[in-house]
């Protein structure tokens, strides 16, 4: 399972890039509003940054409501980078917008997905990746695993090539479960990256490693 990082933090990308474990960068309106972006101009800045650091897909989300909307900022962001992830929502007219704009060539990720059939219909309109909100399934008290393994499961046993990422990622088990149940790819913030580094016992563990080695050496 590949990890991107999910976030629009500049310093965050160039602290995960240097681990050399991360495949791509997701971004939203709202992450991008955390890092104070509030224009289409300066989303594209700092998208631009972000494809100079992480040399894989760099997803942009659309903010239009509508097919037509959807279609000429996803044609416009195509053109921002060398590789961009549109996003598009799981709605009717984002359906519409993911049909055209895959056949143009542009890559996809469907977000906000919260069923098995809006997956379905995404990777029937050609999604090269489709998000499943796990965190937000289970904010109403649904278990959100369960989404990515359903998917999975139906994407093989009818051979869909679209990617299934884990999104809406809230803590390192979640990160667990997804690869354990088949996602191509999970979208991490930052914090989960760091979190997924440590265990106490490698702590104590070189700390007690460094303690001997300077007992014998100091002897
Ligand atoms: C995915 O691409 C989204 O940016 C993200 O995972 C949303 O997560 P949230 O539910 O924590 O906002």
């Amino acid at each position: 399972m590949q990890l991107f990082l999910d976030t629009a933090n500049i310093q965050e990308i160039r602290d995960g890039a240097r681990l050399g474990v991360i495949s791509g960068v997701t971004t939203n309106p709202s992450l991008a509003s955390a890092e104070g972006i509030g224009s289409t101009e300066s989303y594209k800045a700092a998208v631009r940054e972000i494809s100079l650091i992480v040399d894989g897909p760099i997803s942009v989300e659309v903010v239009s409501l509508d097919a037509q909307g959807m279609i000429a900022e996803g044609r416009d962001i195509a053109g921002w980078i060398p590789n961009p992830w549109v996003k598009i929502p799981s709605t009717i007219e984002g359906f519409e917008a993911i049909s055209v704009l895959s056949s143009e060539g542009i890559k996809v990720n469907q977000t906000l997905c919260f069923s098995v059939n809006q997956a379905l219909l995404g990777a029937q309109a050609g999604s090269t990746a489709v998000s499943p909100f796990i965190g937000r399934l289970d904010d109403i008290g649904l278990q959100g695993i369960d989404l990515i393994a359903d998917i999975v499961s139906v994407y093989r046993q009818h051979d869909i090539k679209t990617k299934v990422l884990a999104a809406s990622i809230r803590h390192t088990l979640h990160c667990t479960l997804a690869a354990q149940a088949g996602a191509h790819i999970a979208t991490i913030p930052y914090k989960i990256l760091v979190q997924m580094a440590q265990h106490p016992l490698t702590d104590s563990g070189v700390a007690r490693f460094k303690a001997d080695w300077e007992k014998t050496a100091n002897s």
